[in-house]
């Protein structure tokens, strides 16, 4: 059975003695506003870009959206939109959504040939009497509301699909800690208003139609206009299984900190099932209405990227193993 002791004390151990600033499970970082948050080390862009928004008086909504829209171009980023590494047969299949400050979220998954699902996940949001869509459905919104249609497969993503298909007996390989990722980003304006987005091509040559956490609302992403925001990255499958992002929220209304939180929904994989100690790799981020944030992963590696009033760093989170 679960020792929840025993893991506080497999957790303690593998954060204190590497001296987590704000990111440790046991302080609050108390925040400023503005404030935006992502995920991996990589989304220095993408703050960037939502940083210009937020630090001339703009809204949470459009920083999220301009930040991560800089991944979903990027052709060197391997999981995110354009240059995502396509499924078995090909496809390059794309997940993303997005919440504002009132709760009120679009989703998009299984997009083909738009490069910009989180776009698109607004659209829904603002333009349709729907929450989300998938597949065909979903390309036949995106151009209908004037999305170009473009061909998303980098000859770099081509040539390692094909690598992996003379490798490989097309059975897709087990979605591990090599094997996944996403960037997901909440931010809070001057005016205290908090959204967030998540956009992933999902795991490389998965089968066609498979669907991760982030464009599942309360699982990649989920926003409660009164206590904060939470996103996801990691192995899907495990966060759609414990709800992780809904989670993380509940755990903050109940008067955790954000990186409490988010551990409390890392462990809760670990709980759910043993094994996922091997291999499997989830982290989790958190921003309050306070401007408060932490994280937290099952593995090391982790980390987040915030920029605030104080300027753009790099932190990583506290972990489990
Ligand atoms: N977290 C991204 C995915 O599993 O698709």
């Amino acid at each position: 059975m679960f020792d929840r002791k025993q893991f506080l004390k497999t957790s303690l151990a593998g954060i204190l003695p590497l001296g987590f600033g704000g990111f440790a499970s046991t302080k609050t970082y108390s925040g400023k506003k503005p404030v935006v948050v992502s995920t991996w080390r990589t989304a220095t862009n993408a703050n960037q870009a939502a940083w210009k928004v937020l630090s001339n008086g703009g809204y949470a909504l459009d920083a999220v959206e301009e930040g991560v829209k800089v991944e979903e171009s990027n052709p060197d980023n391997s999981t995110v939109g354009y240059g995502g590494r396509p499924d078995r047969d090909g496809k390059v299949t794309l997940d993303a959504c997005v919440m504002d400050e009132a709760g009120n979220c679009g989703s998009v998954a299984c997009l083909e040939n738009i490069k910009h699902p989180v776009s698109v996940a607004r659209k829904i949001m603002t333009d349709s009497p729907h929450a989300m869509l998938v597949g065909p459905g979903a390309k036949q919104f995106a151009l209908s509301q004037g999305f170009p249609e473009e061909d998303l497969l980098t000859p770099e993503s081509k040539a390692a699909w094909e690598a992996w298909l003379e490798r490989g007996d097309y059975t897709p390989p087990a979605i591990n800690i090599e094997n996944h990722d996403t960037i997901g980003m909440l931010a809070l304006d001057e005016q205290g208003r908090i959204s967030g987005a998540c956009t992933t091509s999902g795991a490389a040559w998965k089968m066609h139609g498979r669907v991760g956490d982030s464009p599942i609302i309360g699982s990649g992403l989920f926003i409660d206009p009164k206590i904060g925001g939470a996103v996801a990255t990691g192995l899907g499958e495990e966060v759609i299984k414990t709800a992780g992002s809904h989670l993380v929220v509940e755990m903050m209304r109940a008067g955790h900190s954000p990186s409490e939180a988010c551990q409390i929904a890392v462990e809760r994989i670990i709980e759910r099932d043993p094994k996922n100690k091997e291999g499997v790799q989830v982290a989790y981020i958190a921003l309050n209405t306070d401007g408060a944030y932490g994280g937290f992963s099952i593995r090391q590696g982790f980390d987040a990227v915030i920029t605030d009033p104080d300027g753009m760093r790099t932190e990583p989170t506290g972990h489990l193993f």
